[in-house]
């Protein structure tokens, strides 16, 4: 990672879910931390599974315009791509992406990262941009990192409550 900014995000997130309370308040401070750190992060978002219905994406902690996708099928858009594929997507131009569900017009670029629990996909981070192509590999491995954190801050949670 070359960007000292992504660097930091990482490092900050880290601290802070060794000393979160719970799930919900290492979200905020996760979106709130990402999107005034990084200008070019228009929209930051969690998606979560629905834990009674595995098949739907739904929205939580974020920063940026409302969107009218609270619930997003997993068969659906570029947030249910992320987790059929299992995988990190990246769009570079949304506008050449027909799986793309829109949010906002002013959106040209977006990344979504799944975040694991025990090696099961349970949510994802959801990022758009204004500006076409902003998410490099940079990026990625920074929000990667940060989906390692999430999971394993719910791992941890899991273990201690059994
Ligand atoms: N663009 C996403 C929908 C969520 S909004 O961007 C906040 C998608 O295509 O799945």
């Amino acid at each position: 990672m070359s960007n000292p900014a992504l660097q930091e995000i990482v490092s900050e997130i880290r601290h802070f879910a060794t000393i979160a309370k719970d799930f919900a308040s290492l979200q905020e401070f996760s979106v709130a931390l990402i999107a005034e750190r990084l200008p070019n992060y228009n929209w930051v978002g969690f998606y979560m599974l629905d834990p009674s219905d595995d098949g739907v994406l739904v929205l939580g902690p974020f920063r940026g315009a409302p969107t009218e996708h609270i619930r997003i099928p997993v068969t659906q858009g570029i947030c249910g791509a992320a987790v059929a594929q299992g995988e990190t997507v990246i769009v570079e131009d949304v506008s050449s992406d027909p799986r793309y569900l829109s949010c906002s017009i002013d959106t040209k670029s977006e990344i979504v990262v799944p975040i694991r629990l025990n090696g099961k996909i349970v949510g994802e981070i959801d990022i758009d941009s204004h500006t076409l192509n902003a998410f490099g590999s940079a990026d990625r491995t920074c929000l990667e990192e940060c989906a390692a954190v999430f999971g394993q801050f719910l791992e941890h949670k899991e273990k201690s409550a059994t």
